[in-house]
């Protein structure tokens, strides 16, 4: 069954990147009086954006989305509370949760920036994003929007700026936003069938790709006097509470792009002979899975292509199943293993590669990030960012993404792929882009393997590059649920 999306009550986020709203500020919010923040609320129902629009007509946007803590101080029923995903409830920051995220050594939530100390936990309540088109309008639209947050019994607890680099690339100077899913059920056409994935796996309220329902959080029907909420799709005697909403995962991830860099240079050198020059662009490339301009190696392994037709279309199982083209362990490779998730062939490899496809789309998720910090270099090209000197500035991505389901989507992602020294048959080779070394024990490096002919070829001694440095999970609800928690 094609179930079609509720588009005007879904957060606009969560469907379209805002590619044209190029600048960006999210602000954390702690509710010093909810009765007024409620109001507050309400008056901004209108406001808010949602996805039954078109973004070539906006010039900005807003988004709301609450921590555990924020819908409990917004006076959400107790026993509402509980229906929430673990994940959420528990907060990103458990003992356990840190060691399964990698979240440790210079990642440890005692060195973030904010979300990290208990304090954050329970004072974090609301996380407010404003898109605009620009810097100048959106200077504009934040002024207006803080003066309105006093009298909301809002108190800024912590601003994130974020940056538009060029050639919508991220730090290390590749593009990024290319790989995203396409959900059934809105008017999207995708001729990528791996990409058409059912709406429940990042809204409540659909069917996912078990066919089930998730459990949505949902509210009792005396505690809903005003009926503003729908039928819970599992328990038609609930309220359905999330019904268009999302789980959103926010993660401040530092990049060391002159650390990065230095490793695939010193790598370069390594394996450079003269009939087989090796550049770094190249060794870091087959890291990532793309070129730096987005081109996928499977599909041109010796340089890149620039029509971007190709960029997305495309499977590892049938024409790069060793990896001889994107490596196995490349961080693409890993994020999303698509047509090549089982690796253990039964033979048939049209077999393989359906069910390979049928098994994954239970474990995408919608990326949204933005980037933070100036660039290294304006141009973005790997050549300047390897000539560049070390300027010691913050910079790094803003990494959100939308699912329903954290445990089984990102959490899987980041710890069974990314942070998985053994992930496909590998052997020390967490992700050698993003992944945490010390996953091997403390202090340890660790090892990139590119599979080729005759013989495989190894980067050795690999630290890490990429550092969180502050991080929650927020619900972002859809607008009717936002009327229901106003209205409490
Ligand atoms: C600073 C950290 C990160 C950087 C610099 C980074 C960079 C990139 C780049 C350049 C791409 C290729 C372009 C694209 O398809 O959009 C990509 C793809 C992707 N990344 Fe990351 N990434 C980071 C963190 C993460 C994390 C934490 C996750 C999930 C836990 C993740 C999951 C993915 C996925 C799912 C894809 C798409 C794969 C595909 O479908 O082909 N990334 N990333």
């Amino acid at each position: 069954m094609n179930e079609s999306v509720e588009l005007h009550d879904v957060q606009g986020i969560i469907i379209k990147g805002y590619d044209k709203l190029k600048a960006a500020t999210f602000l954390l919010l702690e509710i010093t009086d909810s009765t007024k923040t409620k109001q507050w609320l309400a008056s901004q129902l209108p406001m808010v954006t949602h996805a039954d629009i078109s973004t070539k007509t906006i010039t900005t946007a807003v988004q709301l989305a609450f921590t555990y803590s924020g819908v409990a101080a917004l006076n959400v029923p107790a026993e509402a509370l509980k229906t929430f995903p673990p994940e959420f409830i528990e907060g990103m920051v458990t003992e356990h949760r840190s060691r399964m995220l990698g979240d440790l050594e210079d990642s440890a939530p005692d060195k973030w920036k904010w979300g990290g100390t208990e304090k954050d936990f329970y004072s974090i309540h609301l996380l407010l994003m404003l898109y605009a088109t620009d810097d100048s309008t959106l200077q504009h639209f934040y002024t207006e929007q803080k003066n309105t947050l006093d009298a909301a019994g809002l108190k800024i607890a912590y601003q994130l700026e974020t940056s538009k680099l060029p050639k919508e690339k991220e730090h290390f100077g590749f593009r990024d936003g290319i790989a995203q899913p396409v959900m059934r059920g809105i008017n999207h056409t995708s001729d990528n069938e791996a990409n058409l994935i059912k709406p429940g796996e990042f809204l409540f309220g659909y069917q996912n790709e078990y066919e089930k329902y998730m459990f949505s959080p949902t509210v009792a029907p005396e505690n809903d006097p005003a009926n503003i909420l729908p039928a819970d799709m599992n328990n038609p005697l609930l309220k359905d509470l999330g019904r268009n909403g999302s789980m959103l995962v926010f993660r401040q991830l530092e990049q060391n792009v002159k650390a990065f860099w230095a490793m695939a240079e010193r790598a370069a050198k390594e394996q450079n002979t003269h009939d087989d020059p090796v550049t770094p662009e190249y060794i870091a490339s087959k890291m990532l899975g793309r070129w730096p301009n987005g081109s996928p190696l499977t599909k041109c392994p010796m340089e890149p292509d620039a029509s971007k037709e190709t960029f997305d279309n495309f499977g590892y199982a049938k024409h790069d199943y060793d990896g001889l083209k994107c490596p196995i362990g490349a961080h693409i490779r890993r994020a999303n293993p698509r047509d090549n998730f089982l690796r253990d062939s039964t033979g048939d490899q049209e077999k393989d590669i359906e069910k390979s496809m049928k098994f994954m789309k239970r474990f995408r998720i919608i990326r949204r990030g933005r980037s933070y910090g100036a660039p290294l270099v304006e141009s973005m090209e790997p050549k300047d960012i390897i000539q560049a000197a070390e300027d010691h500035k913050e910079r790094g991505l803003y990494f959100l993404c939308f699912n329903s389901n954290i445990g089984r989507q990102y959490e899987l992602i980041q710890q069974t792929w990314i942070n998985n020294p053994k992930f496909a048959g590998l052997y020390e080779d967490p992700d050698p882009m993003i992944g945490y070394p010390g996953i091997m024990g403390d202090g340890a490096t660790t090892t990139f393997t590119e599979q080729a002919v005759p013989v495989r070829k190894q980067v050795r001694g690999i630290t890490r590059f990429v550092n969180v440095k502050g991080g929650g999970y927020f619900f972002m609800p859809g607008l009717n649920a936002l009327k229901y928690i106003s209205s409490l």
